[in-house]
């Protein structure tokens, strides 16, 4: 109901808006693209390229208070997803849902009702760099993005490799960036979090170091990558088609707030997500993990979450905010959907999230 209350005060901003020259798409094009080492991009059915960035614990509304979120939405060629929901508490399991479809129970509600499975008894697992026991049967978007042949890789903020965190004097020298999965390993700590500055990496934002599916395989390692190599990879026009990236715990909000988020923003990534090669057939998000009280009283657990890109359609004031139901898991639905032309493809919750839909708003 709140939703709709700003939808309405923002209606004749919107309405001037749809009259502004909409960003150009050039469809069709982008089978010249290339990822990485010159692999050529895909066609998918909606986009060729999505990208995901992901920040902590903000309950919808003070989201939209701050100037910057409130107004990013608003542009041509942008959408808030209206009734995008987290799925769970504490964070990490939602970041589980993001590239899985389920957190195999591994979450704060089982562990308040005694599941063995729990969040609270993870610290049993010590030993392992795992933090959860997850099977090597357990399957990820990985899967999906190789089994159609797309590029993909993952980016996360401040992760070094085991013998940086070692060795913290050198860690001003980094050359070269770090790639691969042994970067957050460290015995005896599931929780590890490494701190440079003020500028927090955790694991338990980067979902892809808990899966014996992509740690055992050496050729998915290498497509996790500190945060410093997107930039690179964005420089030199050659991004993967799939893009997960993670900031640290002051950027992301989780140690900070809003302002510090929305200067973050502004100052790394304004360029860079108005940019043409950014927007080109390109499905853009950024969401949030879970709210910052995820109960029901602040509405089931709703995330500020938008999604732009060229071929994201605002040709009206209505067609800037899309009023379905989505949650982390519609993430996989959506490049199962785009790339398979398929849902469900790893039998977990995919099979029955909503597909984020670029043209036009879901109307259910
Ligand atoms: C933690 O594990 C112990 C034994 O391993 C079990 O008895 C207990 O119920 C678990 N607690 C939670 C909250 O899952
Ligand atoms: C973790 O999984 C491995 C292989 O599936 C198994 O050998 C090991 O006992 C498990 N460890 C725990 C603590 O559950
Ligand atoms: C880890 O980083 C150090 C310092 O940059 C480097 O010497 C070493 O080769 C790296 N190890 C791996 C496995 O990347
Ligand atoms: C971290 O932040 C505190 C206060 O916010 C500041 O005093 C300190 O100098 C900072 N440390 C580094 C290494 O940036
Ligand atoms: C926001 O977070 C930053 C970084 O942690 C901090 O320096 C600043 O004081 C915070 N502002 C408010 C209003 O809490
Ligand atoms: C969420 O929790 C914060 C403190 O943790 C509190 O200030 C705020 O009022 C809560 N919001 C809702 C909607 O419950
Ligand atoms: C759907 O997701 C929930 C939460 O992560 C999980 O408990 C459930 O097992 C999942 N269902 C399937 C079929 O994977
Ligand atoms: C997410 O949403 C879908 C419907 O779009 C639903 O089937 C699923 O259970 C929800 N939860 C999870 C964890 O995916």
């Amino acid at each position: 109901m709140k939703l709709a209350g700003i939808f309405a005060s923002s209606c004749a901003l919107l309405a001037a808006m749809a009259q502004g020259k909409p960003v150009q798409s050039e469809h069709g094009h982008s089978h010249g693209q290339t990822g990485p080492n010159g692999v050529k991009y895909v066609k998918g059915r909606q986009f060729d390229r999505i990208f995901q960035i992901v920040f902590e614990n903000h309950d919808v509304w003070p989201v939209h208070a701050d100037p910057w979120f409130g107004h990013f939405w608003k542009q041509d060629n942008h959408r808030l997803l209206g009734n995008y929901h987290a799925i769970t508490h504490v964070s990490q399991p939602n970041y589980f849902n993001m590239i899985a479809g389920t957190d195999f129970g591994d979450n704060m509600y089982n562990a308040v009702n005694g599941n063995p499975n729990a969040m609270s008894n993870l610290t049993l697992l010590a030993g392992s760099d795992m933090p959860i026991n997850f099977t090597s049967s357990a399957l990820t978007v990985v899967d999906v993005l190789e089994e159609a042949g797309v590029t993909w890789r993952a980016y996360a903020e401040e992760s070094r490799n085991s013998s940086q965190y070692q060795n913290p004097h050198h860690l001003y020298t980094l050359d070269p960036i770090h790639q691969g999965c042994d970067f957050d390993y460290m015995p005896g700590d599931p929780d590890f979090q490494w701190s440079e500055g003020n500028h927090t990496y955790t694991r338990r934002h980067f979902p892809f170091v808990s899966f014996p599916s992509i740690t055992s395989r050496k050729e998915r390692c290498a497509n996790l990558f500190n945060a410093d190599q997107f930039f690179e990879d964005y420089k030199k026009g050659e991004l993967p088609q799939y893009i997960y990236y993670v900031p640290n715990l002051e950027n992301d909000m989780h140690d900070s707030n809003t302002t510090y988020g929305s200067e973050y923003i502004r100052h790394t990534w304004k360029e860079i997500f108005d940019s043409k090669y950014f927007m080109e057939n390109a499905l853009n998000i950024l969401t949030f993990d879970e709210s910052a009280n995820f109960t029901l009283t602040d509405m089931n657990n709703q995330i500020y979450t938008v999604a732009w890109g060229s071929g994201v359609e605002t040709n009206s004031a209505w067609d800037h905010i899309d009023w379905a139901y989505y949650n982390h898991t519609s993430l996989i639905s959506t490049v199962e959907d785009n790339w398979l032309g398929k849902i469900g493809q790893l039998g977990t919750n995919d099979t029955y999230a909503n597909v984020i839909s670029v043209k036009k708003p879901r109307t259910n």
